[in-house]
Order: C-alpha cells, then sequence, then structure tokens
C-alpha cells in the first residue's frame, strides 16, 4: 500500500507575540483535518505545534505535491487565520504570502514536507519541528543521522546501511540542485551543506534500495516574500530502523546542541534547544531555537502516535547545555557571531539603513 505522509505548516498568528500557538486556532486545525478525514480525503491526521506554528500532520493516498491536499491545508490556514484575528493574535496570518490557493501551497508561504512510501511491516517516523529558525538547520542532524559513524553505529556495523545514504542539496539562490553520495562524497558534500542558509538539504535517501530516508521543508520565507516576515521554522520527515537509523541514532545529534540561525527578529545566531511539545515556548529573546520530535508508528496510514521524543529526561543535560550557550551568544548583544553575518542580514533591516546612510559614505582618501 502506498502512502504519502505530508506535514504543512504554518505561523499564522502567534500568543503572546511570537511565542505559542493559540488553543483556539488548533482546535480550529483540528476541526478542519476531521472533517476531511471523515469525507475520506485522508487517512489520518495529527494537529500539534511548535512554538507558534501549527502542525499539520497528514497521511492519504494522493501522493505529494497534491492539489486537494495542499487546498485542504491552505483553507486549514486560512480558518486558523480567522481565528487569530478575531482574538487578535500577534501576526494573524502571517506566513499566508497570497490572498487565494493556486494549485500548490509551495512558494505561498507554508512549510512542507512530504514522502510517498510503501509501508514496511513495521515503519517508525519521527517529525521534527522547529521553531525561531530556517530551513537548513537539518544540515547537521542530517548529516550526523545518515553519514557520521560517531553518531550512527549502525552504519559501520549494519549490513543493510553499510553502503551509506545519497543527499539531495538545494541551492537555493540559484534554484538548483545536486546529490552526493556519502560515504564516498562526504567532503563534497560538507562544503555545501556546512553553509546552510544557502544550502539546505531537501532529502536523503538509502543507496542500496533507493528507499527515501528523509525530506525537509526547504521553503524560504524570506525569500519568497522578498523582505523578512519571520522565520521558515522548518519541519523533517525522518524514517527509522531496519534499513534506517534506530530511533536513537536519530534523536542523537540534538543531544549535542549546535549553533543555526533565527532567534530575535530572525537576525542571530543561538543554539537549539530539544524539547517536548509542550515545552515548545520559544520566550527568551523570542528564544532560544527550538526543536520538538513527534514518534509514530504508522499502521496501513493511520497514525499510531504521538509519542514526544524529547520529553525525556535524557535530555536534560541538552537543554542545559542550550541555555548555558544561549548565556554565552546573549553577551555579545548586537555583535557577530551572535548577531548574522551581513549577506543573512539583507532581508532584515541592513538595507533601508544602508539606502538611508549611503550619501554619508564619502571615499577612503589612499
Ligand atoms: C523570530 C520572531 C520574533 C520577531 C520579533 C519581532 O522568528 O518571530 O523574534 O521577529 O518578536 O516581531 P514583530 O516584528 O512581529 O513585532
Ligand atoms: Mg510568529
Ligand atoms: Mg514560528
Amino acid at each position: 500500500m502506498k502512502i504519502t505522509l505530508s506535514v504543512i505548516k504554518a505561523d499564522i498568528g502567534g500568543y503572546v507575540g511570537h511565542s505559542e500557538s493559540h488553543p483556539e486556532c488548533l482546535a480550529k486545525a483540528e476541526e478542519a483535518m476531521a472533517r476531511a478525514k471523515k469525507e475520506g480525503l485522508l487517512v489520518d491526521y495529527h494537529v500539534t505545534k511548535c512554538g507558534d506554528d501549527i502542525q499539520l500532520i497528514m497521511t492519504h493516498e494522493h501522493g505529494e505535491a497534491n492539489e486537494i491536499i495542499h487546498k485542504l491545508a491552505w483553507d486549514t490556514f486560512v480558518a486558523c487565520t480567522e481565528v487569530a484575528k478575531k482574538l487578535k493574535l500577534h501576526g494573524a496570518g502571517q506566513d499566508l504570502l497570497f490572498d487565494a490557493f493556486s494549485g500548490n501551497i509551495k512558494g505561498m508561504g507554508p512549510g512542507v514536507a512530504e514522502m510517498e512510501i510503501t509501508e514496511r511491516p513495521s515503519e517508525p517516523v519521527i517529525i521534527f519541528m522547529a521553531d525561531k529558525t530556517s530551513s537548513g538547520a537539518w544540515n547537521l542532524p542530517l548529516y550526523k543521522m545518515f553519514a557520521d559513524p560517531f553518531n550512527t553505529i549502525g552504519l559501520v556495523i549494519a549490513e543493510n546501511m553499510h553502503d551509506g545514504f545519497a543527499f539531495e542539496v538545494h541551492d537555493v539562490k540559484e534554484h538548483k540542485k545536486i546529490t552526493f553520495n556519502a560515504p564516498d562524497e562526504i567532503y563534497d558534500l560538507l562544503i555545501f551543506i556546512g553553509a546552510p542558509a544557502r544550502y539546505p538539504l531537501k532529502a536523503v535517501y538509502h543507496r542500496k534500495t533507493g528507499e527515501v530516508a528523509a525530506v525537509s521543508s526547504t521553503q524560504k520565507l524570506a525569500m519568497l516574500a522578498g523582505r523578512y516576515v519571520g522565520k521558515d521554522d522548518p519541519v523533517c520527515i525522518v524514517r527509522s530502523q531496519g534499513i534506517f537509523p534506530a530511533v536513537g541514532e536519530v534523536l542523537e545529534p540534538f543531544a549535542r546542541p549546535f549553533l543555526v540561525e533565527g532567534w530575535m527578529r530572525g537576525s542571530h545566531h543561538g543554539p537549539l534547544m530539544p524539547v517536548s511539545v509542550a515545552d515548545s515556548l520559544p520566550t527568551r529573546f523570542d528564544g532560544p531555537p527550538r526543536v520538538a520530535a513527534v514518534g509514530f508508528q504508522l499502521a496501513q496510514g493511520k497514525l499510531i502516535g504521538p509519542r514526544d521524543m524529547f520529553a525525556d529526561k535524557s535530555y536534560d543535560k541538552a537543554r542545559d547545555m542550550a541555555n548555558e550557550m544561549a548565556y554565552m551568544m546573549r553577551d555579545h548583544g548586537p555583535f557577530e557571531p551572535h548577531r548574522l553575518p551581513l549577506e543573512e542580514m539583507e532581508y532584515t533591516t541592513m538595507p533601508q539603513v544602508q539606502k538611508k546612510l549611503a550619501d554619508r559614505f564619502e571615499p577612503l582618501e589612499d
């Protein structure tokens, strides 16, 4: 049985400020999803949130980039926006960049990650959701999961993973893509994905079988809108066990927090803190950036779960470390490397300030 797992998310308004999703908006999304399931459009669904982003996790038999499913997600976000407007939530409708739906939700603001798969006898999937960061935040953890034997021992000792994985990398500026094979091409791969703002990892494939292992959302909100409207707050679907890394190997990269771009005004570097869904409440300096993970077993498309994967004591230390890192970064105030490098600031206030001061810049004498 072929089943498509679609994760479509949007920030349709925050409460309070950009820190959380309002229960009434989530209830509205739940209502729309329940209706779609009853009508037979969806096999199953789960509505959740990460900070101020509403997450629609859907299973269906319509394939990827399907107009009906994308329109369902769009209409759901429009309905949630109406609730957000009524409650005067902050930034109501902020990720919906267009007035009307036009065939494919990609490019319209919301983030999208989808995979069509033939369900295995056991099909564990983990859906990662981040808030206050950009697409590209998954580069480091996906590399560790699928290419780093210090993270994933299965790459070394599990015969069915020993041939490695293929990584699809996007160039968001040139609108191009390239695929690298790991482990043979990891040095070439790393030179690109080590610059995640430009080269986000879109997908990972099991080389021997061609099976899709992971898919992420790579929509760049600022590039779509031509100005800063909010961070991408990306999602990522990862299949686990068997020919893929075990659940513990999939989660392991987040035990050691790393720096991502985002945080306050989308203009800072800060640690990505792994948290439970309930704790996805970016508050301190609008952050620090968060990642939550929900796990499911698929059963004929039914979402058995969720299990809140970071609601576990063994991530307490990672959260402490992230808080320490947050203090260290915050001490830099408006200075790099806390503040993003100039090129990354191009969608924030920098162009306006440059324009305002253009005729005050004089040539250097020597
Ligand atoms: C970052 C984020 C927030 C806002 C900040 C200003 O992704 O969403 O840090 O950028 O709170 O928000 P506005 O411009 O809506 O007042
Ligand atoms: Mg917001
Ligand atoms: Mg958000």
